[in-house]
């Protein structure tokens, strides 16, 4: 188990920042000039030249500074260092259906964990030029200006996203069902289609909690560390302590968690 001081943090903190703005240039290049879009083997998950180029950008500025690192890479798979504590989370374009299709949400998104612990988080929405970052014990910040979660602490006040997994035409546990739920009882539920955003909006406050199943580590990892960070919570479902490899997360402000954490787990059937 390694500790790492505030200072390494920061550094950390800054070679992500570094790897999400040149990844991000690399797409505001590409965008609407897309030439290569295919999908990559289930219905509807696709990939494009964008998402490689901007995946390279970010490994060619973590191979420069932490050439001894393991990387989780979206596109070009993991990069072993069984000596490694750290382990980079990269998903270079999140958010890629929104991005080919020209509709402005998306981002990158750069977690580090230590010990299997996401501690540092940088998402990068380039359209927007919101740049958000956090590390563990540092604060959360957007465009270097503090942010919190929301205080709304009752569910019919609440504005929340999900999201819908590519296996949906493959599963029954589709997460349909505990949309119509939730937009029931809330003022709204956002289906955005960017998890790493989903988080980060969470963190500023745009929205009030966050639901989905279905994730991998690259979509979430930078993601939590801004929830944790801005003063929210992040858990499994069912409020246990939250494990990436479960793909399933329950991210709130805090105040909504116990209520919406019920709803998940004692929904009936319609
Ligand atoms: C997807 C987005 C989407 C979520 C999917 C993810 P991608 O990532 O985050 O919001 O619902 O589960 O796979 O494919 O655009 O990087
Ligand atoms: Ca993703
Ligand atoms: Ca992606």
């Amino acid at each position: 188990m390694v500790q790492s001081s505030p200072s390494q943090l920061q550094v950390f903190l800054d070679i992500a920042t570094e790897a999400a703005l040149c990844a991000g240039a690399v797409l505001q290049t590409h965008w609407g000039k897309l030439e290569n879009i295919r999908e990559k083997g289930r219905p509807g998950d696709l990939v494009t030249e964008a998402d490689k180029a901007a995946e390279g950008a970010v490994l060619e500025v973590l191979r420069r500074h932490v050439p001894d690192h393991s990387i989780l890479a979206e596109e070009s798979g993991q990069f072993d260092n069984a000596q490694s504590n750290y382990l980079w989370a990269i998903d270079p374009l999140d958010g890629t259906t929104n991005y080919a299709h020209q509709y402005p949400f998306f981002a990158v998104s750069i977690g580090l964990l230590i010990d299997g612990v996401p501690q540092v988080g940088v998402v990068f929405d380039p359209i927007h030029n919101q740049l958000f970052r956090a590390a563990k014990g540092l604060g959360a910040t957007c465009n270097r200006q503090p942010i919190r979660v929301s205080q709304t602490a009752d569910l019919e006040k609440s504005l929340l996203v999900t999201g819908f997994a590519y296996d949906r035409r493959q599963t029954f546990d589709t997460n349909y069902r505990e949309f119509c739920h939730l937009t029931h009882l809330t003022q709204g539920v956002r289906r955005d289609g960017a998890a790493a955003l989903d988080l980060a909006y969470v963190a500023c406050g745009h929205l009030d909690g966050y639901w989905e199943r279905g994730l991998s580590t690259w979509d979430i990892a930078a993601g939590i560390v801004l929830v944790e960070e801005a003063g929210g919570k992040v858990t499994a479902y069912d409020r246990t302590p939250f494990d990436l490899a479960s793909g399933r997360i329950l991210a709130t402000n805090g105040h909504l968690h116990n209520a919406l954490s019920h709803e998940l787990m004692t929904m009936k059937s319609p």
